[in-house]
């Protein structure tokens, strides 16, 4: 049986979402374990770069691309409240990002990108299939050789297996299959929100990818930054870090990269 929210297309959920979003940024797991892996795992890949930032959302790491170097981003969203919030932050501090309205699965050719970021993106297609399409979209607007980085669910995830609540969320089943498992998550932020999204199942990702053309696929477990460690110590992270709740996967296509 599918949940309340699960009745929405998985991306409609953000137009309600919206704004609320940004405060789950601002908790201590993307603060201390995501984006550090990221920015860790970006390290010389963004300085100078042109960049597409799927599923941009409020344009948090469309942000942060152009804060570690990059020489253009451009966000891409399908939710039209996302898009307004990140535009409406582009016009209160310009950064000179680009903002795109459109669905990544039948996104157009937008220029040849030296790095795209599908930071929780891929797992809201609602088939194998239209991963796979969005993949090759993403292929499509990628230079020869051009790197993906992609935040997903983790597919090894255990529901139920430690305590979340001191993390900020709440999470149950529900419904499942072979292939992926559709979780609600309650968010505790202030506004709270809920979300529906798949865990799929690491081969999925696997497949997609290499049926769009990508090629060493890699997957990067997230680390606890020592600010960290250092701010909640190491017993805080224990359940987190035995049982976590994202990953990332990087691919490239094909070609000598030149730099
Ligand atoms: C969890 S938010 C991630 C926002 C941002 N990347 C971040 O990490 O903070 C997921 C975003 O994916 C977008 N999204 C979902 N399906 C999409 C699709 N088919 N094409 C483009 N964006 C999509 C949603 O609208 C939402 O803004």
């Amino acid at each position: 049986m599918a949940g309340l929210l699960s009745c929405l297309s998985m991306g409609a959920q953000y137009d309600a979402i919206g704004g609320r979003y940004a405060g789950w940024k601002e908790t201590p797991v993307p603060t201390y374990a995501e984006v550090p892996t990221v920015r860790r795992l970006l390290a010389g890949q963004v300085e100078g770069r042109e960049v597409l930032d799927l599923a941009c959302g409020t344009g948090y790491y469309s942000r942060k691309l152009k804060q570690w170097g990059a020489a253009r981003v451009v966000g891409v969203d399908v939710s039209q409240a996302m898009i307004a919030e990140a535009r409406e932050a582009e016009a209160r501090e310009k950064a000179g990002i680009e903002y795109v309205l459109a669905d990544a699965a039948a996104l157009p050719v937008l220029g040849a990108f030296d790095l795209a970021t599908a930071m929780y993106l891929l797992h809201y297609a609602e088939t194998p299939e239209a991963m796979r399409d969005m993949c090759r979209n993403i292929a499509a607007n990628l230079k020869s050789s051009g790197k993906l980085v992609a935040l997903l669910p983790e597919p090894d995830y255990v529901l139920g297996k430690g305590e979340t609540e001191r993390y900020g969320f709440t999470y149950r089943l529900v419904a499942g299959d072979q292939d992926w498992m559709l979780v609600h998550a309650d968010v505790h932020t202030d506004p709270p929100f809920s979300i529906e999204y798949r865990h799929w199942a690491r081969r999925v990702f696997e497949d997609v990818l290499h049926a769009a053309s990508f090629t060493d696929l890699r997957w990067h477990p997230f680390a606890v930054s020592p600010e960290g460690l250092a701010k909640f110590g190491e017993a805080y992270w224990q359940d987190f870090l035995a049982n976590p709740v994202s990953t990332i996967l990087t691919a490239r296509l094909p070609g000598s990269s030149g730099r």
